[in-house]
């Protein structure tokens, strides 16, 4: 069965920064709650002294009919909370089911066929195919995040917490996912759930707390409110989604790709011109984010031809590829994207000193202001821009990778899921800052699995399917419908 939490007046303040302010919430046993709120309002803190890892300044948790001022570790296991971190916790080294059993205590010693077999009950009582001798490494990180979510079930949770579980998921996890939640609220376990895709919410939850600026805002019965209403409680004022044009017409081709095979990719022929988005549509699988991989070089082409601007060009590594001013907003953000133990200003800089190739001469006061200047074009939310990458929240941390992308001027560029885990308000900068680039005579191929995201924004949408290149449409025939039926063509 399910406990009921309450947190009352919880402050936590970091130098400069105040959390969460006075935050008071209140859960029933059973009941799923989403948190929701812009990148940096404070959800992800608030779980986290829920579980012991963050220390709160002041305020009382109530687990059950147990109150803490505050909560260890410890305390919160034995009292049934697990959460499933933004971060991730897995070992990559271990097997799932050891993995899973980590950090557990056994009457006795447990072997690893008895901890294999427990895994794969477990497992198959929630849905999930995977095979628990596996090592995690192996796995990709959508299954990762589901071993996540079954080691924290597994720990006989009664209040279970994940933080943006589905940012990486496709549409069938999300369901394997979401077939788990209905299987924890069956049992009567309490869930509560944070994510930056509104329609999860409204699909999975009871009710919806929002939170804004370190504050509590409302909550809301999630079936007695609805997106426009949340949006305007989470950004505090009206938003409008809409998805704005550049005023100027393309420009000659600024990359073009022909017969590429590499990659899993094959055969792949598409161009891009300054000026325009080329949107890439296809299943999760498809190729897309394989194809950016070679395009900047990160995995090489084996046969076919890359131009840019008319020339053609070997891309061998990723330095190939920023020479030619290229440049790759990765889909991976944590491991791909940034150095978290440095500050905003030195990863901004990173790319300027790898386009120059040295340090000699290093303006502290230049890219000073250049990171300020990215800090206001995409609202990143800290006091300064010395502030360590990895003290950010997650959605701003992955506002730093664009910017530092950005920061390159890189003519040709490629956003692989441009505003996964950035929040409402937040995308609308990113829209308009992309808009900018256009107007500038940029190129830019986007994938994106947000439909709308990709209808909005794409002048033409070439659309992959296990590799190949099934289709393309132009503007006017845009719909989600032609999308998805190139996408699904056998
Ligand atoms: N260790 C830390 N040191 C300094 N500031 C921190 C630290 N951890 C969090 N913060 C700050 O606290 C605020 C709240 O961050 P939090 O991670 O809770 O946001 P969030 O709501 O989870 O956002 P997101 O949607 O981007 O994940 C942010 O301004 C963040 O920069
Ligand atoms: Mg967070």
């Amino acid at each position: 069965m399910g406990k009921s939490l309450s947190m009352k007046n919880i402050t936590k303040r970091y130098p400069g920064v105040l959390a969460l302010d006075h935050v008071s919430i209140e859960i029933k046993a059973g009941e799923i709650r989403a948190l929701v709120g812009e990148n940096g309002a404070g959800k992800s803190t608030l779980i986290k002294v829920l579980s012991g890892a963050v220390t709160n300044d002041e305020g009382e948790i109530r687990v059950g009919d147990k109150v803490f001022p505050h909560i260890t570790t410890l305390q919160a296991r034995e009292n049934g909370i697990a959460v499933v971190y933004q971060e991730g916790s897995l070992v990559p080294s271990l097997s799932v089911a050891e993995n899973v059993y980590l950090g557990k205590r056994f009457g006795r010693l447990v072997n690893h066929k008895a901890l294999e077999h427990m895994a794969a009950q477990t497992f198959e009582h929630l849905g999930i195919k995977v095979n628990p001798g596996t090592a995690v490494a192996n796995l990709s990180p959508a299954y990762r995040q589901l071993v996540e979510i079954v080691k924290a079930v597994s720990q006989d949770a009664e209040i279970v917490v994940m933080d943006e579980p589905t940012a990486q998921l496709t549409v069938d996890e999300v369901e394997m996912l979401f077939g788990i939640i209905r299987r924890l609220k069956a049992d009567g376990i309490t869930v509560v759930y944070i994510s930056h895709r509104l329609d999860e919410i409204f699909e999975i939850t009871d009710s919806v707390t929002v939170m804004r600026d370190g504050k509590y805002i409302t909550t809301l019965d999630t079936k007695e409110t609805n997106k426009t209403e949340l949006i305007e409680y989470m950004v505090g004022r009206e938003l409008s989604l809409s998805y704005p044009r550049s005023s100027k017409p393309p420009g000659e081709v600024a990359l073009e790709l022909e017969n590429v095979t590499g990659n899993g990719d094959k055969d792949v022929s598409l161009y891009v011109r300054g000026g325009e988005i080329l949107g890439l549509g296809g299943l999760v699988g498809s190729g897309r984010t394989e194809l950016a991989k070679v395009i900047f070089g990160a995995a090489s082409a084996k046969t076919g031809t890359i131009l840019v601007r008319g020339a053609k060009v070997e891309i061998k590594s990723p330095k190939d590829a920023v020479s030619r001013s290229i440049g790759l907003i990765p889909e991976d953000r944590k491991s791909e994207g940034c150095f978290l133990k440095m500050t905003i200003q030195w990863n901004v800089a990173l790319m300027n000193l790898r386009r120059t190739g040295t340090r000699f001469f290093v303006n502290e006061k230049n890219e000073r202001e250049q990171a300020l200047r990215y800090r206001e074009a995409l609202k990143i939310k800290t006091p300064s821009v010395a502030q360590l990458v990895g003290n950010l929240s997650g959605g701003n941390q992955q506002k730093v990778v664009l910017a530092k992308v950005l920061a390159a001027q890189s003519d040709i560029l490629i956003f692989d899921e441009p505003t996964r885990g950035i929040d409402v308000g937040a995308r609308s900068e990113i829209y308009e800052l992309m808009v900018r680039l256009l107007e500038e005579g940029k190129a830019i191929i986007m994938i994106s699995s947000d439909m709308e995201e990709l209808l909005g924004m794409s002048d033409r949408i070439v659309v992959l399917g296990e590799g190949r290149v099934r289709g393309e449409l132009a503007r006017e025939e845009f719909s989600q419908q032609k999308v998805l039926e190139l996408a699904s063509v056998e």
